[in-house]
């Protein structure tokens, strides 16, 4: 595996590459979720480019982008066992200029649920993969469902902007009790990762109200609040949304998101199902 630290490093390696090139772009602190893309990406492309970077432009002010995890040294070793081809580990100057062109989201999609919580968080995720997509050059790019917004965000961009790659989604991975994987799951204390659990239980509980047979979006609502009231310490949102982020009255299958935003602790956490 090459490791490249500098955009001209990294461009010669992949100006190397011939074949298909899956492409995995994180941040960091590599889980399960992230091997699952990785796994994915190996089975279905000739070459695998990973990057790591911790994007500062989509950390608002007051977010944890000094305290996101860094675990440099085990994702190298991670991507190594994976697979990987060629890893990316640029440093913030290797990617940015001063006074730069900036890519906006979406007025609506972009500044709605996590885009309203978190404003002008998609403006900088959506520069920097846009950044790393055309670095890349890769033929598909994989991506987790448990970003849902920031997924159909992408795939609105790719398509807007006429770009050649294939947007892979992949599905969210869980811990054994149900917890959605994040890099974030570390922040957690024991006590808060067991009522964190009330947001997987309340996804498995409105996929159940929807197996019966209940469409109703509020109905199905007010029971996963029931959920998970007792457990979160604010529920920032439950929305149901078609796959291109409008929301819905009535549930319709195979075209419907149920999304989860609360905050455990200091942790915020999402999850959704896609039915
Ligand atoms: O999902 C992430 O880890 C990040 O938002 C991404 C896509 C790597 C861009 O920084």
């Amino acid at each position: 595996m090459i490791v490249s630290r500098s955009y001209e490093e990294f461009a010669e390696h992949r100006d190397r590459m011939e074949g298909s090139i899956g492409f995995v772009p994180t941040m960091g602190a590599l889980h399960e979720g992230h091997l699952s893309l990785i796994r994915r990406a190996r089975e279905e492309n000739e070459h695998v480019i990973v990057s790591v970077f911790v994007n500062p432009t989509q950390f608002l002010e007051g977010e944890d982008l000094e305290k996101y995890p860094r675990r440099e040294e085990a994702d190298r070793k991670i991507c190594e066992l994976a697979g990987v081809d060629l890893l990316y580990m640029p440093t913030a100057d290797q990617i940015y200029d001063e006074d730069e062109l900036c890519i906006a989201a979406p007025k609506v999609r972009g500044y709605i649920l996590e885009g309203a919580r978190r404003p002008g968080h998609f403006d900088g995720m959506l520069q920097v993969v846009m950044k790393l997509l055309n670095l890349s050059r890769a033929d598909r790019a994989y991506f987790g469902m448990k970003d849902a917004q920031q997924l159909v965000l992408i795939q609105r961009m790719v398509r807007h902007y006429f770009m050649k790659v294939e947007i892979v989604p992949c599905p969210i991975v869980r811990d054994p009790d149900g917890l959605a994987l994040s890099s974030r799951n570390v922040y957690l204390s024991e006590e808060e990762r067991r009522r964190a659990l009330s947001i997987s239980r309340s996804l498995k509980r409105a996929g159940k109200m929807i197996q019966g047979g209940e469409y109703e979006v509020s109905r199905i609502v007010e029971a996963m609040e029931g959920t998970l009231r007792p457990d979160v310490d604010e529920l920032e949102y439950i929305a149901v949304v078609d796959r291109d982020f409008r929301p819905l009255e009535r549930i319709v299958p195979g075209e419907s998101i149920i999304l989860v935003a609360a905050k455990v602790g200091s942790t915020r956490l999402i999850d959704n199902l896609w039915v």
